[in-house]
């Protein structure tokens, strides 16, 4: 068995949903949508399964989702993409950034990771031969720095592993952050795989900045958006690549064999959804601001220290404050006595672990938010 992955625990977010489960705790630890998700969309993939094509897909995907993912992205960021040679489909972000780092690594280069990040990464790295370097950022701005970046950054550095906005902090990279990074990666010549999924939920009238678009960084940058994060359909694993031919090629050789294709009927269903008027977006996003405000007002109220949400369905609660300094023994104290699931943003970190941070997930109905607050209260009552 290769040691890496038979060396891998039980994921905290298993143990926590597992626990929700026999608890009967509320669930704001995974990360998913109560709501079903757009049904116009849904409805274009029912009928492309009747009457469309169920048969092996090209393998960089449908025309019609490429065209649509240039057009969209041209829309919504500005970006000049060539749907024939610099747009691919595949099985999901997962699946694009397993494949851009099997296609890009060479058994010792360095890959520099950002913690927190999201849990697939150091597998994926590792087992694709690299040498993960980690940039630990702390709350709570979870900014870069120079110094930090210059520790990470060596000869070695061969890529980049960069999520923007970022899941769990929910923060959004400034452009000074982003400009500093591009540097970072001109002068080491590596490339920036950018795991931008959650570019579409962003709130208060901010617009995300793709680090493709940054000066110097078009012909070094692979881009990933999924399509179940921009329409809340976490389930239906389609991801967007977006990369210059010269890296294109390189990428499209370990999709070829990896999973070579994605169901025709999602791509043309998200085909579709992409092409959807500013009014969807806007609504999906003042809709999760909405929820956002609501939960995190409750959380105030009870005295909660509530982190800035700019981004993704996720709100941070410190819980140095409550005399709290073991993220993971204060999640399971809460689901298992409170029945409130929740997240430890210590799980996110492989070096330099912040233990004062939890994470909800709040793309959730009023109701189950409300219940939560209520639960959450009976906790700030026995404090
Ligand atoms: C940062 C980040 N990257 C990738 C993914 C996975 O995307 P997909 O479901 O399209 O594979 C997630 C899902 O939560 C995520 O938060």
């Amino acid at each position: 068995m290769n040691p890496i992955f038979s060396a891998l625990q039980t994921s905290v977010f298993e143990v926590m949903s597992r626990l929700a489960r026999e608890t009967g705790a509320v669930n704001l630890g995974q990360g998913f949508p109560d709501d079903p998700g757009p049904e116009d969309v849904r409805r274009r993939a029912a009928d492309a399964v009747i009457s469309g094509w169920n048969q092996y897909p090209p393998m960089m995907g449908l025309p019609e989702l490429r065209q649509a993912t240039a057009a969209h992205f041209k829309h919504w960021q500005g970006l000049d993409l060539d749907p024939d040679s610099e747009i691919m489909v595949t099985s999901g972000a997962t699946e694009a950034i397993a494949g851009a780092l099997m296609a890009l690594i060479t058994p010792g280069d360095e890959v520099v990771l950002f913690e927190p990040m999201y849990d697939a990464y150091v597998p994926l790295v590792r087992r694709a031969g690299g040498i993960p370097k980690f940039v630990t950022l702390t709350p709570p701005a979870f900014g870069l720095s120079e110094a930090a970046l210059a520790r990470a950054f060596s000869p070695k550095t061969r890529v980049v592993l960069f999520n923007n906005p970022l899941n769990p902090t929910a923060t959004i990279f400034s452009d000074a952050d982003l400009d500093l990074l591009a540097d970072f990666c001109i002068r080491h010549d590596a490339v920036a795989i950018c795991d931008e999924v959650w570019e579409h939920v962003v709130f208060d009238g901010s617009r995300h900045v793709p680090m493709l678009a940054r000066p110097g960084m078009r012909e070094r940058t692979v881009k990933i958006s999924s399509a179940g994060k921009i329409f809340s359909l976490t389930g239906w694993k389609v991801g967007m690549v977006m990369a210059a031919p010269e890296l294109m090629r390189v990428l499209a050789k370990a999709h070829q064999y990896i999973t070579f294709t994605t169901p025709p009927n999602l791509q043309a269903a998200v085909a579709y959804g992409l092409g959807k008027d500013e009014a969807y977006f806007e609504g999906m996003r003042a809709d999760f601001q909405r929820s956002r405000d609501r939960f995190a007002g409750g959380l105030k109220d009870l005295g909660f220290s509530v982190l800035p949400s700019v981004g993704t369905y996720f709100l941070n609660v410190d819980i140095a404050p409550l005399g709290e300094h073991n993220d993971i023994a204060f999640c399971q104290r809460l689901v298992t006595e409170n029945g409130v699931a929740a997240i430890p943003v210590s799980a996110f970190y492989a070096e330099g672990a912040v233990k004062n941070v939890v994470r909800f997930c709040f793309a959730k109905h009023d109701a189950t938010l409300d219940a939560a607050l209520e639960r959450l209260a009976g906790l700030r009552r026995a404090a």
